[in-house]
């Protein structure tokens, strides 16, 4: 993929609106939130010394969590702000506002070096209608437009893809590094090629998950997503988290699930013709618990034939089962190429992290090729103190599905040559 780039001529002396991915995860300590994981703050910190070296004014955007298009602090960029200053000992000050007037002053009184972060887009109900003129109040703070945020590169918003129609734009250092490694991934993966995919983010996984399996050798399901799957089998979920179907659009990922369960029945062969495999597989086992508060847990079989029947209804699956991590394992230590994104579980709670711990460990064993990466993984691999065991780690979670599901990402198709 041929994206602009700049040049030093392109930013020095000039005010440069930078759009990165700071949608990071938050602790509150006391009464102020902190920073919890880093990666993503760390990723575009070459770029902006870059832009510092070239004299530039740089104005920084973004957003952080779902807020429902208005103001709620929980969500505030206040937290990253201070972690640019404290810990990256950056000139950076926090604009408590998006757009307007105020914000304009703060971006005129920038000397050359110095850094505005602006408040949450997404404050703004109009970042995610990809509104014109939000965009252009936004384009009007700046002289040029980069985007870092490879990971919110498959949302069409207006910091995204509007505003590159009011301002010369660019792709940023770490947004090209992350399209060479995941260009990489898609081109002849070595083989076997064995996906791993969980996490919450139910309805951008299952779409992703219906190309994926072309690149793959085989797909291994777990956490949120493989409830969607199993359901769709016609397997008992009782209170377990489902996306049943988009309120909007009215489509429905059950019956979504459901068609690549049926597409996918058919039986692949993931290692010289030595293991005869469904080509998405969806867990055999599951760990279950009223609620993801509870100790009170039990393993369920749903393999066919041996699936148990629990008397309590109120069931919600929260981790892959004992026999789903065995098989799991034993296939990833055959892999020669792996993507692994989403924990299989609820991982932050002990009881329900062994699943995704063990598929971890797997794959930092496997000798393989290991791309791993979205948030919640990134969170997860530190959690069990296995960073660094990986070949690639990558910042983005649906956006890298989406860019190796092949779909066209909007925000990469207003910055390509
Ligand atoms: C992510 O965390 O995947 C990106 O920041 C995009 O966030 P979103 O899924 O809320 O659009
Ligand atoms: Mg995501």
């Amino acid at each position: 993929m041929n994206l602009k780039t700049f040049s030093s001529d392109d930013v020095t002396n000039k005010t440069v609106i930078v759009r990165v991915d700071y949608n990071v995860p938050l602790k509150k300590r006391g009464k102020s939130w902190v920073v919890v994981e880093t990666q993503r703050i760390q990723d575009s910190l070459p770029l902006i010394e870059e832009l510092r070296k070239n004299k530039a004014r740089i104005v920084l955007m973004s957003h952080l969590g779902r807020p429902k298009g208005e103001i709620n602090l929980d969500f505030s960029l206040e937290p990253v702000a201070n972690y640019l200053k404290k810990q990256c000992r950056l000139p950076v000050t926090f604009s408590s506002k998006t757009i307007g007037e105020d914000v304009k002053k703060s971006v005129d009184g920038l000397k050359d070096g110095e850094i505005l972060l602006l408040e949450n887009l997404r404050f703004h109900s109009e970042e995610k209608k990809n509104d014109a003129a939000f965009a252009k109040q936004l384009a009007g703070l700046a002289d040029i437009y980069i985007n870092e945020a490879f990971s919110a590169c498959h949302r069409a918003h207006a910091s995204i893809e509007a505003i590159t129609k009011y301002l010369p734009s660019f792709a940023g250092l770490h947004l090209q590094k992350e399209v060479e490694h995941l260009s990489k991934l898609m081109t002849e993966p070595v083989q076997p090629f064995v996906m791993v995919i969980g996490g919450a983010k139910i309805s951008d996984k299952v779409e992703a998950v219906g190309n994926l399996h072309k690149i793959a050798n085989v797909v291994l399901l777990g956490g949120g997503v493989a409830n969607n799957f199993l359901k769709a089998e016609g397997i008992e979920t009782h209170k377990s988290y489902l996306e049943e179907a988009d309120k909007d659009s009215k489509k429905s990922y059950l019956d979504l699930a459901g068609k690549l369960v049926t597409e996918n029945r058919t039986e692949k062969i993931l290692k010289d013709g030595y293991i005869p495999l469904p080509k998405l597989m969806t867990p055999i086992d599951v760990v279950a618990a009223p609620n993801k508060d509870s100790k009170k847990t039990q393993v369920i079989n749903l393999s066919s034939g041996m699936e148990d029947t629990p008397d309590d209804k109120d069931l919600m699956y929260l981790d892959i089962g004992p026999r789903t991590t065995k098989l799991y394992a034993d296939l990833l230590e055959q892999a020669r190429t792996i993507f692994w994104n989403g924990p299989l579980g609820v991982f932050e709670k002990s009881q329900f992290a062994h699943g995704t711990h063990a598929v971890a460990r797997a794959i930092a064993n496997s000798g393989a090729e290991s791309f791993i990466g979205g948030g919640d993984t990134i969170a997860a691999i530190n959690q069990f103190g296995l960073a660094g065991r990986f070949s690639y780690v990558s910042s983005a979670g649906g956006a890298a599905l989406e860019f190796l599901a092949g779909k066209k990402m909007p925000g990469l198709e207003v910055i390509k040559k």
